[in-house]
């Protein structure tokens, strides 16, 4: 086998999420009166939530107290996590179901690395909390993606080498973490659309040929 563990991202990768992301900013966006817009949300991918606000607000001509970022940014998950409450496991699609399944049965180590703080709550919902042999994600660490700590915490906890790792990402800065740490990268949605991994997948299921699986 050409790897002994993966690390996936959560948002994008493993559900979708990030539309829901996109959905919270966009509606404290309008309230704000700054613009937003799908390119501005592709470059929060895999960013922190405090970073991403500071991204949508950077051309804004206002400058707010750190006190009103903490609120916008608490709004936000507020929305966000409204979003968060509609979802099931019917919002783990067959294909990546199965796909993870399938990577488990061949003797893989599985593991999230991501930087959402709400991943045990998305991890509960969708029927996947106490599934991976590891969870790395915005509760342990201190400098979201492009900083390669998730993956490498993540890593430590499979007890693996990143050589040993796959990590599977959708946002360019989480691209640019996995090969920061060492690993090989392999990319789906976004981070494919740029050619940004080792690997560019079109869908999720083709991890079983990249690991040689399948
Ligand atoms: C990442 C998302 O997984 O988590 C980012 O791609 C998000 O868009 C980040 O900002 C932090 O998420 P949360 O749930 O802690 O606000
Ligand atoms: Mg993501």
């Amino acid at each position: 086998m050409k790897y002994k563990g993966i690390i996936f991202d959560l948002d994008g990768v493993i559900c979708s999420t990030d539309e829901y992301h996109y959905r919270a900013w966009k509606q404290l966006a309008d309230r704000i009166g700054v613009p937003f817009d799908r390119t501005v949300n592709n470059r929060l991918r895999g960013v922190s939530r405090m970073e991403s606000l500071e991204i949508i607000l950077e051309k804004f001509p206002v400058a707010y107290s750190e006190a009103e970022k903490q609120a916008m940014a608490a709004e936000k998950n507020e929305l966000y996590r409204t979003l968060l409450a509609q979802m099931s496991p019917r919002d783990l699609s067959d294909e990546v179901r199965e796909t993870l399944e399938r990577l488990r049965a061949a003797g893989l180590r599985l593991a999230i690395g991501s930087s959402s703080k709400n991943t045990p709550l998305i991890l509960g919902s969708i029927g996947l909390d106490n599934w991976f042999d590891a969870v790395s994600d915005g509760n342990n660490i201190t400098r979201s993606k492009p900083d390669p700590e998730v993956f490498l915490k993540a890593a430590g906890m499979l007890q693996l080498s990143p050589a040993d790792c796959l990590v599977v990402e959708d946002a360019l800065s989480g691209a640019q973490a996995g090969h920061a740490g060492g690993f090989a990268v392999a990319c789906v949605g976004d981070a494919a659309d740029h050619g940004a991994g080792d690997y560019n997948l079109k869908t999720f299921r083709e991890l079983l040929q990249v690991t040689e699986i399948g």
